[in-house]
C-alpha cells in the first residue's frame, strides 16, 4: 500500500512540474485553454496505456477530443461513444474523426481465442464478428503474428465503416461534407502510425441498406 500511495503522489508532483514547464514556455497557455476548446480532431482509440493520443501525435491539450475503449470499438448501443461522437461532430464540429487501433491489441488477440475472460467477452464478441466477416482472408495467412496484425487492421476498417453507419455521421456528411473518417494503426514496437487509407466523407460507397433517408434541410 505504501508503494501505491507513493506512486500516485508522484503523479501529482509531476503535474506540478508540468504546469511550471508549460507556464515557462507560454504564459497564456492555461488562460487560453480555459476560455474555449475547438479541437479539429476526434480520436477513437484503444484504452491501452501504450497508445496515448496526444503524445503519439505530438499534439497539445485542446487539439484532440478523445474517446478510448478496449480495442477502439464503435458499438451502436454504446451511449458513451455515441455521446462523444454527437458532441464532437455537432457541437465542436470536428473536421476529422480518427479510429486508431494498434498491433498487439489485447482485445483483438482475445477475440481470436476461445478463452472466457468475463464480462468483457460481450464486448470482444463484436471483434469476433469482424473475424467472421473476413475469415477466409485471415485463415489464408499462416503466420499467426501476421494474421493477428491483419485482424487489427480489419477491425479498424470495420469500425470506421461502423461510424459511417451512424445517423450522426451521415447527417453531418449531408450538412457539411465532414467530418472525414480515417482508419489508422499504431505500431507499439516502433511508435509509427500506419494510415490504412480508409478515408470517407460521404456515404457513396456504402451498401444501400445502411444509408438513412436524408433529413429535411431545416432539421438538424
Ligand atoms: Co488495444
Amino acid at each position: 500500500m505504501a508503494d501505491a500511495l507513493k506512486s500516485h503522489q508522484q503523479l501529482l508532483l509531476q503535474n506540478k512540474a508540468w504546469v511550471e514547464q508549460k507556464n515557462n514556455e507560454d504564459k497564456g497557455f492555461f488562460k487560453r485553454l480555459s476560455l474555449i476548446q475547438k479541437p479539429e480532431f476526434l480520436w477513437i482509440g484503444c484504452s491501452d496505456s501504450r497508445v496515448p493520443a496526444n503524445q503519439i501525435t505530438g499534439t497539445q491539450p485542446g487539439e484532440v477530443f478523445v474517446h478510448r475503449n478496449i480495442a477502439n470499438m464503435v458499438i451502436h448501443t454504446d451511449m458513451s461513444m455515441l455521446s462523444v461522437l454527437d458532441y464532437a461532430v455537432n457541437v465542436l464540429e470536428v473536421k476529422h474523426v480518427v479510429i486508431c487501433g494498434h498491433y498487439g491489441c489485447g482485445g483483438v488477440l482475445a477475440a481470436m481465442t476461445n478463452n472466457q475472460i468475463g464480462l468483457i467477452d460481450n464486448w470482444i464478441r463484436h471483434i469476433k464478428d469482424v473475424y467472421r466477416m473476413h475469415q477466409d482472408e485471415l485463415e489464408a495467412i499462416d503466420n499467426m503474428k501476421a494474421r493477428q496484425d491483419r485482424l487489427v487492421e480489419l477491425n479498424v476498417i470495420e469500425q470506421a465503416y461502423d461510424l459511417g453507419k451512424t445517423s450522426i455521421i451521415q447527417n453531418a456528411w449531408q450538412k457539411r461534407g465532414a467530418p472525414h473518417v480515417h482508419g489508422w494503426v499504431y505500431d507499439i514496437a516502433n511508435g509509427l502510425i500506419k494510415d490504412l487509407e480508409v478515408s470517407m466523407n460521404s456515404d457513396e460507397d456504402m451498401p444501400e441498406v445502411f444509408k438513412f433517408e436524408k433529413t429535411k434541410p431545416n432539421l438538424k
